[in-house]
């Protein structure tokens, strides 16, 4: 009788649960086809993973599904734990919190920064405390919250589509990380292109992005230098280097003009902006030469590698020239700023002044191309898009200062 009784109650439960699914498919086999569809490609539908699953059951009507629910990375994390640790491990899901913490991020359109588009848009790929789930979905962000869907899109959520440099083409494009140019212009990119198209053989060669930075399907994505390329002067750099990037960490406003920590220091940190330790940063520079000699011998390769490091140092030096020629302005009070002693990198566009928008332009686009092009095998992003225009700059920032300063004379004249 009592096993009579379970096997009812099973049933029953095993129906219901699939008559809610049946449900939601059915009729959203009217209302979102496409979504089905894509849905019945994935490996989630032939294994059972249907629509309450990451939305809830809780909306069954045309007319209350503002009570489904939309995932976040938790919910994947559910059933894919190993690829969600390694994920939080990792720069992206630090992503959100690196953009809120830039100091005029307030001053952009809302729709670029909550919306799906602009800063926003790239950086959801980030994850988001509950404070700040909580604070954006009370300023009505809905959508865009599920970080796991950067790669493998919605509902196909497909390996094979996440293995292909394209996956990785929307957001790492453009101003100031054009790593899909780069790639795909180099030897490297061309090849696997090539490969696409089916002109080389299936085994031919050639490295993804993915090879690259998520080896063995890590989703640990870190590099050693990482964006910015700094790091905080470490005893072995060479001293003119070394002197050079306090200057840089002057004007990203990390030291003070006296060169002592701002809080600034702790925010860097904690967002892992900059690479603190020697050691942290070698550990990664050998797990990407051990992906070169893949196909490179290691001489060939650590020889490259080390082009990119020297790359840095040259463009550290005519960055740290020209922010020098702008804290002049300020010091001879060209340039007048209340309390104020250096120019801030990290007002982007909104910088004060145009000479300051050209050393952000320069920081930002260009100083960026020269060493992202030497790493990644770009001979014309390296030069042309990169170091050759840090000359200009240089040259220009010189001029507009001394146009400036006599600007200031004939005005008091
Ligand atoms: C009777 C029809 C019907 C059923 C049953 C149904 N839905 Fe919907 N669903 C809709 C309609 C209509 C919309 C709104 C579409 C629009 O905005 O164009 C919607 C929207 C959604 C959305 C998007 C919400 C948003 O804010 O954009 C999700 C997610 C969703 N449904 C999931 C489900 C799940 C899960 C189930 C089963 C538990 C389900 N639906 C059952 C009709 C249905
Ligand atoms: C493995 C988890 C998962 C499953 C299974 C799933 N979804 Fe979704 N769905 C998502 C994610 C992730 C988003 C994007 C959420 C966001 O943008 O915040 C989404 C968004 C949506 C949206 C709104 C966005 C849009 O593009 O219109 C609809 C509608 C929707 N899902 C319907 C469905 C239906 C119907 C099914 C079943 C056939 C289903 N989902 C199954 C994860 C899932
Ligand atoms: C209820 C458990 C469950 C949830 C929740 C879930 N998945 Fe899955 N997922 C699975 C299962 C089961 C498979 C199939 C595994 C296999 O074939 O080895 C799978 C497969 C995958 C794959 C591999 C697809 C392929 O082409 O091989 C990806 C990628 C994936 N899920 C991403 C996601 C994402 C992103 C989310 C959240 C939006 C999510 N999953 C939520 C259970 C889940
Ligand atoms: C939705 C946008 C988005 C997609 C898609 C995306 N990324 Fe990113 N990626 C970012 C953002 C934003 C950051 C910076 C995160 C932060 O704030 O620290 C980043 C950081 C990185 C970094 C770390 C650089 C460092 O500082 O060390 C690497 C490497 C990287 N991504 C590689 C990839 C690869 C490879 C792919 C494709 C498989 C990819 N990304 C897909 C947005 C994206
Ligand atoms: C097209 C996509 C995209 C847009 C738009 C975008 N970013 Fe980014 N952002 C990225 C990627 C990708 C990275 C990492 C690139 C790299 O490491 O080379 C990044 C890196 C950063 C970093 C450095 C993070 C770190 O940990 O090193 C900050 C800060 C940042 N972005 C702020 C912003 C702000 C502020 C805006 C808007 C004014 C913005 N981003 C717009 C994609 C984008
Ligand atoms: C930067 C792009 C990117 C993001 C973001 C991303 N993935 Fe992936 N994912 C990949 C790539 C690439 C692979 C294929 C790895 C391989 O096997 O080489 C993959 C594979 C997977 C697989 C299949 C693993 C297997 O062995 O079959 C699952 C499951 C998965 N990802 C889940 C997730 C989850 C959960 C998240 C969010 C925490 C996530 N992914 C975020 C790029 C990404
Ligand atoms: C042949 C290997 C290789 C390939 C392919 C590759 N990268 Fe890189 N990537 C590197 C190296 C090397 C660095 C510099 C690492 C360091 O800091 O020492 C780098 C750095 C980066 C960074 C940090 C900022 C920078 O550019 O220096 C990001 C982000 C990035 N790559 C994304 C991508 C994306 C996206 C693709 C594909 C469109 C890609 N990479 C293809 C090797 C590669
Ligand atoms: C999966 C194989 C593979 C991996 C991994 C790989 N490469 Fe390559 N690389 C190639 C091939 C193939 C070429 C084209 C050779 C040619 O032009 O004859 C190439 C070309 C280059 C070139 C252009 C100069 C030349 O010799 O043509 C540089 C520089 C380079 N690789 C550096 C690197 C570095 C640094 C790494 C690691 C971060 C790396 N490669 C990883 C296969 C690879």
């Amino acid at each position: 009788m009592r096993k009579l009784f379970i096997v009812a109650f099973f049933t029953f439960f095993a129906f219901s649960q699939i008559s809610t699914a049946q449900n939601c498919v059915d009729c959203h086999k009217k209302v979102t086809p496409n979504v089905v569809k894509d849905w019945q490609h994935s490996k989630h539908f032939k294994n059972d993973v249907d629509c309450a699953t990451c939305h809830g059951d809780e909306h069954t009507t045309m007319t209350d599904y503002m009570k489904a629910e939309l995932p976040t990375y938790e919910t994947c994390g559910n059933c894919h734990e190993k690829q969600t640790s390694e994920f939080l491990a990792g720069k992206h899901s630090k992503g959100w919190g690196t953009l809120m913490a830039m100091p005029t991020i307030h001053m952009q359109p809302s729709p670029l920064i909550e919306g799906e588009k602009g800063c926003g848009s790239c950086h959801k790929i980030g994850i988001k405390s509950d404070k700040e789930l909580a604070r954006l979905r009370k300023e009505g962000s809905r959508y865009g919250h599920a970080s796991c869907d950067a790669c493998h899109t919605r509902h196909t959520f497909s390996v094979k589509e996440a293995k292909q440099p394209q996956a990785c083409m929307t957001c790492h494009m453009g101003f100031d990380h054009p790593q899909w140019e780069m790639y795909t212009s180099s030897k490297h990119g061309v090849r696997f292109l090539l490969k696409q198209t089916g002109a080389l053989p299936a085994d031919t060669p050639a490295p993804t992005c993915q090879d690259c930075h998520m080896q063995n399907g890590n989703h640990n994505v870190r590099t050693a230098w990482g964006f910015l390329a700094v790091r905080l002067p470490l005893p072995k750099d060479n001293p003119q280097w070394a002197n050079d990037r306090v200057t840089i960490l002057k004007a990203l406003g990390v030291l003070d003009p006296q060169g002592k920590p701002t809080p600034l220091l702790a925010v860097v940190k904690a967002a892992d902006l900059a690479r603190l330790t020697q050691e942290d940063w070698q550990k990664e520079r050998d797990k990407m030469l051990n992906t070169c000699t893949q196909c490179h011998s290691r001489n060939f390769a650590k020889g490259e590698l080390e082009k990119g490091d020297q790359m840095i140092q040259k463009a550290d030096s005519l960055m740290a020239a020209a922010i020098n020629v702008v804290a002049g302005l300020y010091k001879d009070g060209t340039i007048k700023n209340k309390g104020v002693e250096y120019p801030q990198l990290l007002t982007f566009h909104d910088a004060p002044t145009v000479v300051e928008q050209k050393l952000f332009v320069m920081f930002l686009e260009h100083r960026m191309r020269t060493f992202q092009g030497t790493f990644h095998a770009s001979p014309d992003y390296a030069l042309w898009y990169g170091w050759s225009e840090m000359v200009r700059d240089l040259t220009e920032i010189k001029e507009l200062a001394e146009q400036m300063r006599l600007n200031k004379k004939i005005e008091k004249m």
